[in-house]
């Protein structure tokens, strides 16, 4: 692909991580993985559940830290057994993730936002909360921040979750497998309504999931001149404020913590983190 005296320039520009807050154009920046997705316009793309298949897609282009928002509107009327999600995620065995599952519920009753952070391979660090608004109605924004430092999940700005880098006490931090966003609707009426008790329904299929807005104010992979730490979200840590407004929004809305889950406990206690989260 390049001829021999820029090898090594080419090189360097791929190890290289760039800055820029980007729309992500629906149209040229992802590829649907699966199913039937569909983007409309650079701006809002639309994934789709049918009996046949879920579907999917995801960023081409790789991150290492950043800032994602994305405004959804999820699955309309009656959506139990849905699982709608917008997610960070590495490759392989070992990989690192960051999840927002969206489960659906039939109509007027309560969507679930399922949360999880993967490092290493390893998850089961599950918080789960109801929304103060029906995310059916209306576009809502969701966002994740990931630096070195924590990982936020944002709901309308308001953060809701922080997973901070707690490896001086063991807890394995995604932080040197670049990710890419993905998005996907999928059919997990085998546990996502009340446990499962809620079945898809199949006479109301399709079941679409709109996105729109897709941003990444991120390093990504492969370009020039990361300028990451002269950006504000670079060296964020949620502040006193921030936290209580973190500690506000679980005690009105969380409804699942693993760091309360009788069988998640170690001989040793809860998991390390969560003595000081
Ligand atoms: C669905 O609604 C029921 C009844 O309000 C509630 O218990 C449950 O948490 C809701 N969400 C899911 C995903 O099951």
């Amino acid at each position: 692909m390049a001829s021999a005296p820029y090898s090594s320039f080419l090189l360097a520009a791929l190890l290289a991580l760039v800055a820029g807050v980007s729309a992500i154009n629906f149209l040229s920046d992802v590829e649907i993985t699966w199913g039937r997705g569909k983007a409309l316009n650079s701006d809002i793309l639309q994934l789709t559940l049918d009996r046949a298949s879920g579907s999917g897609f995801r960023s081409r282009q790789e991150f290492l830290f950043g800032r994602f928002d994305i405004r959804m509107k999820l699955v309309p009327g009656n959506s139990a057994g849905t699982v709608t999600t917008f997610y960070l995620s590495s490759l392989g065995g070992t990989h690192d993730e960051i999840d927002l599952e969206f489960l659906g519920n039939v109509s007027g009753q309560p969507y679930v936002l399922h949360t999880n952070v993967y490092a290493r391979g390893t998850g089961d660090r599950e918080q789960q909360f109801y929304l103060w608004f029906d995310p059916r109605l209306d576009f809502h924004t969701y966002s994740v921040l990931w630096n070195p430092q924590e990982i936020v999940i944002y709901v309308d700005g308001t953060p809701i979750r922080v997973f901070r880098n707690n490896e001086r006490l063991g807890v394995p931090y995604p932080k040197s497998q670049p990710m890419r966003v993905y998005a996907s609707i999928w059919d997990g009426d085998d546990w996502a309504t009340r446990g499962g008790l809620d079945k898809t329904d199949w006479s109301k299929a399709p079941f679409i999931a709109t996105y729109r807005g897709l941003t990444a104010d991120a390093c990504a992979v492969g370009s020039y001149g990361c300028s990451a730490n002269r950006r504000g979200w670079w060296n964020q840590v949620l502040d006193s404020a921030g936290m209580q407004k973190v500690r506000w929004m679980r005690e009105r809305y969380m409804i699942y913590n693993y760091c309360r889950d009788p069988k998640r406990q170690t001989a040793r206690g809860p998991p390390p983190e969560c003595a000081v989260n």
